[in-house]
């Protein structure tokens, strides 16, 4: 199987362009944020400070989370629930940050996570995909862009979604999410060795794409595209 692992700061438009990306070379896209927004919200919903270690360890004996594809779109079960809007409200963000960094949580979803790269042609994104899920992928990339244009593109997202949220509030979001992120002492967000950093700040959508599909076809042969 082929895997392309992109890794990076939220907000840098890693999901996007491989979504875009993955449908255009027939890989399945596998959104691993995802999986950390789905443990993070089950917490809130049992009440518990997602902080909480021990509290957040206590929830994973009992939570079962499936990835479906449904038309080449990733779908996120939740003991059988779809859950694919819930964990995108904002809520889920800084639970998903914080039960990230809960060694026990990342533990529990590395099987999950190999698994779905054993068997299907996959771009996964995330933060250690690179670096500790995949430390083998065929390629390996790294997005990112100020802090400044991600919160911007934030605002203009939820501007389009009519949940207008004050800029400077998304700011200070995404600088506390990066420090969260790349401080913390299991898997921070960093760069592989071998990747290759792209940063797109300044690009539209379409030119991140073109460019990332075009480092990615420089490196492996991918048929008709
Ligand atoms: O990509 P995202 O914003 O949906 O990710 C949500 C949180 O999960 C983010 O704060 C970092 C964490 N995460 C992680 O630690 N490792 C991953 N592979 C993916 C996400």
């Amino acid at each position: 199987m082929i895997n392309i692992a992109i890794d990076g700061p939220s907000g840098a438009g890693k999901s996007t362009v491989a979504k875009a990306i993955a449908r255009k070379i027939g890989f399945i896209y596998v959104d691993t944020g995802a999986l950390y927004r789905a443990v993070g919200i089950n917490a809130l919903r049992l009440g518990y400070d997602t902080s909480d270690r021990e509290k957040v360890v206590s929830t994973l004996d009992s939570v079962k989370i499936d990835l479906r594809y449904i038309n080449g779109e990733q779908r996120v079960l939740l003991n059988g629930e779809d859950v694919s809007d819930a964990i995108r409200l904002p809520e889920a963000s800084m639970a998903a940050s914080n039960v990230s960094a809960i060694p026990e949580v990342r533990a529990f979803l590395f099987d999950l996570q190999r698994q779905l790269a054993a068997q299907n042609n996959c771009i996964m994104d995330g933060r250690d995909i690179g670096t500790v899920v995949l430390p083998n992928a065929d390629i390996k990339l790294f997005l990112t862009a100020s802090p400044e244009e991600r919160a911007a593109r934030r605002h203009r997202e939820l501007i389009e979604r009519g949940t207008p949220v004050d800029y400077d509030v998304l700011l200070e979001e995404i600088k506390q999410r990066d420090y969260n992120d790349s401080h913390r002492a299991i898997a921070p967000l960093k760069p592989a060795d071998d990747a290759i950093i792209v940063d797109t700040s300044g690009n539209t959508l379409q030119e991140s794409v073109d460019n990332v599909l075009e480092i990615i076809k420089s490196k492996i042969d991918i048929p008709n595209v």
